[in-house]
Parts: structure tokens; sequence; C-alpha cells
């Protein structure tokens, strides 16, 4: 055998010898997961970068829909960015959902658009990522989650506190009896003007929105027909027809974390009051700047809620008062514990407890992608969905009773077996 030829057949059996090595990089590659956009607006752009900076070597993004052309640009131009190639673009959410290649859609549209979309999206076969609130209604929502059950297919619901480490961090510490007996909890989120000095939700209209780049009659989709409206369209958390305001924008994340540190599902009874009272100068909007709201559950616990939009000093969180000591996580990265002082007489074993401090700052960042991640693991079968469609429909069930309290100046009563609401 001549030295070529011996080295030759040398260098092949190395290459084969190496291939292995190459063949599952190249097969995972051809297995990325592909998925498409529905509502790349303020949330739709940031799940887009916590999906690529939490999965991106798992996931390539084909196709992205949105009714304004400004965010729809956008959305394109980060897969161009990040991926070096051209994802479609579609104005017609129900075109993206016929592209028989995308697997999973990720949808961030205004709240009266999630059970439409969603049971589209489960019809044309897909996994999806829904925003909170599941939908606009308890009814809407209980729809959803006989449409999943039968679909076969995994529906995550973006209850991303679930996936937080510091509220995984309390459950546990709640457990294991760090704070004793609980039977109260204080939830609240407090917001001022924005930083621009707009009223609070009056989030920025772009300069160029115009009924020629704003698809306004699917914006409205199955709400009540008004002419073009450019606050109503980039404005929609603040009129009934779209929201149900701060009980399902932002109290559903809060008595639904409060539920898992506390291993509590559904409350029994709500009562909210509260009003439009710092928002008054030529301002149209529909939903309360001021909301209270108080829960009793079936088992001899309560959960006090408060938002208001004049005075941003006390930040948002909760705190879980135990008989023991008391657990709090503010702003979604710190977690505090303090144990009860008993008027400086604790029990020995509380007092052998110190205090915990943790600042884990920007932690919702981790916790969306783990939440992301979490949808794409249950698809492949390694994981069992954080936020199934059940767990979003509790979410959203506290958040629906706050407003039809606050709405009808009523108390609301959830009758679990019936999967329904009374008035008394
Ligand atoms: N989990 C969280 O912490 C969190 C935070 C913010 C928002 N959200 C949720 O995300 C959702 C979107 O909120 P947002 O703040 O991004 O609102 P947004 O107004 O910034 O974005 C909504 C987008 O949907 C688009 N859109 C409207 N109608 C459409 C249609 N028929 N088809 C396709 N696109 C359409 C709009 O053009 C806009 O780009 C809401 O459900 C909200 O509650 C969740």
């Amino acid at each position: 055998m001549s030295e070529t030829v011996s080295r030759r057949s040398l260098v092949k059996r190395a290459a084969v010898a190496a291939a292995p090595a190459f063949v599952p990089n190249l097969l995972a590659q051809n297995k990325k997961m592909t998925v498409g956009f529905i509502g790349t607006g303020g949330r739709g752009n940031y799940l887009m970068d916590r999906l690529y900076a939490g999965s991106g070597e798992r996931i390539t993004v084909l196709g992205v829909c949105d009714t304004y052309a400004g965010n729809l640009n956008r959305a394109k131009d980060k897969v161009a960015t990040v991926e070096n190639k051209s994802a479609k673009t579609y104005i017609d959410y129900l075109q993206l959902l016929a592209d028989p290649n995308i697997q999973v859609v990720v949808i961030a549209t205004p709240e009266h658009l999630h059970h439409e979309m969603t049971l589209a999206a489960l019809k044309a076969g897909k996994h999806v990522y829904i925003e909170k609130p599941l939908a606009q209604t308890i009814e809407k929502g209980e729809e959803l989650i006989k449409a999943v059950n039968t679909s076969g297919k995994k529906v995550q619901v973006g209850t991303q506190n679930r996936s937080n480490s510091l509220y995984i961090m309390a459950k546990t510490m709640v457990s294991q009896g760090l704070i004793g007996e609980c039977h109260y909890v204080r939830a609240f989120w407090y917001r001022a003007a924005l930083t621009n000095g707009a009223p609070a939700w009056r989030y920025n209209i772009p300069a160029d929105a115009a009924p020629e780049n704003t698809d306004y009659g699917r914006f409205l989709g199955p709400a009540p027909k008004t002419p073009f409206n450019k606050n109503r369209y980039f404005q929609w958390r603040l009129y009934w027809d779209y929201s149900g305001g701060i009980s399902t924008d932002l109290l559903v994340h809060q008595t639904d974390i409060s539920n898992f540190v506390m291993g509590k599902t559904v409350p029994k009874t709500c009562v909210a009051s509260g009003g439009v009272y710092r928002w008054t100068d030529n301002d149209d909007r529909d939903v309360p700047d001021t909301l209270s709201a108080l829960y009793e559950y079936s088992d001899k616990f309560h959960i006090n809620y408060s938002c208001y939009f004049g005075n941003d000093e006390f930040g948002y969180g909760e705190q879980f008062c135990g008989n023991e000591g008391t657990l709090q996580v503010l702003n979604r990265q710190t977690l505090l514990f303090t144990p009860q002082k008993f008027a400086g007489k604790p029990p020995a074993h509380v007092a052998a407890r110190s205090e915990v401090k943790l600042d884990l700052r920007g932690n919702d960042n981790p916790a969306v992608e783990a939440h992301l991640r979490n949808l794409l693991d249950a698809i492949d079968g390694k994981a069992q969905l954080v936020a199934p469609v059940e767990v979003g429909q509790m979410a959203a069930i506290s958040g629906h009773m706050a407003t039809l309290a606050y709405r009808n100046n009523k108390m609301v009563v959830w009758d679990d077996k019936a999967r329904k609401y009374n008035f008394v």
C-alpha cells in the first residue's frame, strides 16, 4: 500500500469516526421547532427576545402577524437580524395559521382576541403560548379548556410568575412551615404617570399610525364596531370592550401566584370597589385607575388586593402573612423573610429562624424564558406544563370576579362545581 493511499484511507477512517459527533447536531438543526407570532406589539416583541435568548438554538420563527405595519416590520426585522433569514408576514392571523410548517404560535394580542385566536390555532393543529388573561370572559375560558383537552395540543398561559425562581422558593418555604399558619395575603400594584409624563396606561401611539397601516377592523374582531380610533387601538387596556382593566391585566398575576405559593385554587367570593379618580382630565378611559378587591376562600384564607395608579412608592408584590413569619416577593425580584417578633418573646423554634433577603435584579426575564422553554419541553414530552389552560383559567376567574364585582357593585360567588359565578 502506497503512503498516499494509506494516508487517504486514514483520513476517510477519521471522518467516519468523527461522523457520529456531527449527525446529532445536524438532526437537531433540522428538528428546530417552528414558531409563528400573532401580535408583535409590546409583549410580542419582548416574548420574541426572550424566546431567542432562552431557546434560540431550538426554534426558528417562520411567520409573524400584526395588524399595525410598524410592529409587523419590527418583528420581521428582528427575525432577519437574529436568524439572518426572512420570516413571512401576515395581517390576517388565519393565514399564518394556515401554514402547515408552523408548529407553535405565540399569541400576544389584546385580551378580547385571545379566545378566537386560540380556538383557531388549536383547530389548525398548533401548540400555543397564549398571553394572560386566558380569555375576556369566564365562559370563553371554559370553552377553551374543552377545546384544549380535545385537541391533544400543548397550551401554556403567560402567567410566568409560576416559572420565577423566587416564587418557587417562596412556595417551598411556605410548605416547609417557615411562616407557620397563613390565612392572609396582601397583594398590591402601584403605578403613577408613564416615564414620559403621560397618564398611566396611555402608552405611546406611533406617529405614523393611520387607517392605511393599521387594520382597525381586524383589531376590533368580535368587539363592538367603532370608527377608527388610535386611542382604542393602541391603548386598548383602558376600554371595557377589549379589557377587564386592572383585574385582568395585573391582578391575575398576583392572585395566581398567591394561589401557587399557598397551594390554593379559586376563591369563593369577591367584592371590589374603586373608580377613575386620578386620570380624569380629558381622559375617556372606562376602566378604574383605583381598585381594591377582597377575596374569601372556602378554607379560612383571604387575599386583600389593592391597586392605584396615582402613586408608585410601594411598587408591586405579595406579602404572605403567617403567624410565625412574613414572606414577601416584591417587584418579581426581591424575596424577604422576617420571623414574627411575638412582642420580643418568640418561641424557640421561631427565634431560631433568620431573616432572609434575596435580590435578583431583572428576575422576570429568566422567568419568561423558562416559561417559554417549558412549553417547548412539554411539546417534546420532557416536562409537564407549568401553566396549562386550567391554571390559566383559574387565574382569569379571580380577575373576572373582581371586574364583575366592581362593575355591578355586588359580591360575586364562584360555584366551582357548576363552573359558574353568581351575584349576591
Ligand atoms: N405576562 C405579562 O407579564 C404581560 C405583560 C404585558 C402584556 N401582557 C399581555 O400581552 C397581551 C398584549 O399586550 P401588549 O402590551 O403587547 O399590547 P400591545 O397593544 O402593545 O400589542 C398588541 C399587538 O397586537 C396587535 N393586534 C391587534 N389586533 C390584532 C389582530 N387582529 N391580529 C394581529 N395582531 C393584532 C397590535 O397591532 C399590537 O401590535 C395582552 O394580553 C396583555 O395582557 C402580558
